[in-house]
């Protein structure tokens, strides 16, 4: 299992500290929500924040993109750092042409899926994907309450994968904590997002070993070649 902390749920008055506190905790990716306030009803920030941190740590840089016109950003985030980049299906003309561009700049390329999103939307780009985020709240805010009926989703999702022996992990997003961790790896998760569940707690490291607590194995990356 991988964990990815977002960091929209942490102290940005000292986001450097916050940082480096969730790499030593032991995360495997920082989880960066974009947001324009036109795609969602909340504005986060951009590019430049992003830059920043990419300075600011040796992990991976995981960016959910849940802005209109992804495409137009997409060189910007990956020059500014991203290595993984989803962004939302409603959101692009031409799925399969927005995930080969960041396929061929060697990002990792995620879709992300709203609760009242059905899966068939997605299942015929699966096979080209690195990732299929499934959003377990709807995307704005941090700290709210996982919907537990997107689990039969994450199910569906696995199993499609599975049977077709596709190489798409399955990330999951919005209100996962140490009590429902569990639950949602045993659905098929193979990442696990957690704003709050991680910075909102006391003991980053603790928390992050609660959301790794299933016996999961690291899921393992295509190589790019
Ligand atoms: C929601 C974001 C999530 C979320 C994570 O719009 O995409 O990444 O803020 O925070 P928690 O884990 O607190 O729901
Ligand atoms: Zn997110």
């Amino acid at each position: 299992m991988k964990i990815a902390p977002s960091i929209i749920a942490a102290d940005f008055t000292k986001l450097n500290k916050e940082i480096k506190a969730i790499e030593k905790a032991g995360a495997d990716l920082v989880h960066l929500d974009i947001m324009d306030g036109v795609f969602v009803p909340n504005i986060t920030f951009g590019p430049m924040l992003v830059e920043a941190i990419n300075q600011m740590t040796e992990l991976e840089l995981d960016a959910h993109l849940m802005i209109v016109n992804p495409d137009k950003y997409f060189e910007r985030f990956i020059e500014c750092g991203a290595d993984w980049i989803s962004f939302h299906i409603e959101t692009v003309k031409n799925t399969k042409k927005s995930i080969n561009f960041l396929k061929k700049r060697r990002c990792r390329a995620g879709i992300a899926i709203n609760p009242e999103t059905p899966l068939k939307k997605v299942l015929p780009f699966i096979e080209y994907l690195d990732f299929l985020l499934i959003m377990t709240v709807r995307p704005g805010f941090y700290g709210q309450k996982f919907i537990p009926g997107v689990l039969k989703k994450i199910e569906r999702a696995r199993d499609f994968i599975d049977k077709n022996r596709l190489s798409c992990l399955i990330q999951v997003d919005g209100g996962i904590n140490g009590e429902n961790a569990e639950i949602v790896a045993n659905a098929g998760a193979d990442i696990l997002v957690a704003g709050a569940g991680v910075f909102k707690t006391k003991d980053y490291k603790k928390a992050i070993e609660n959301l790794r607590c299933c016996e999961k194995e690291q899921p393992s990356l295509v190589k790019f070649s």
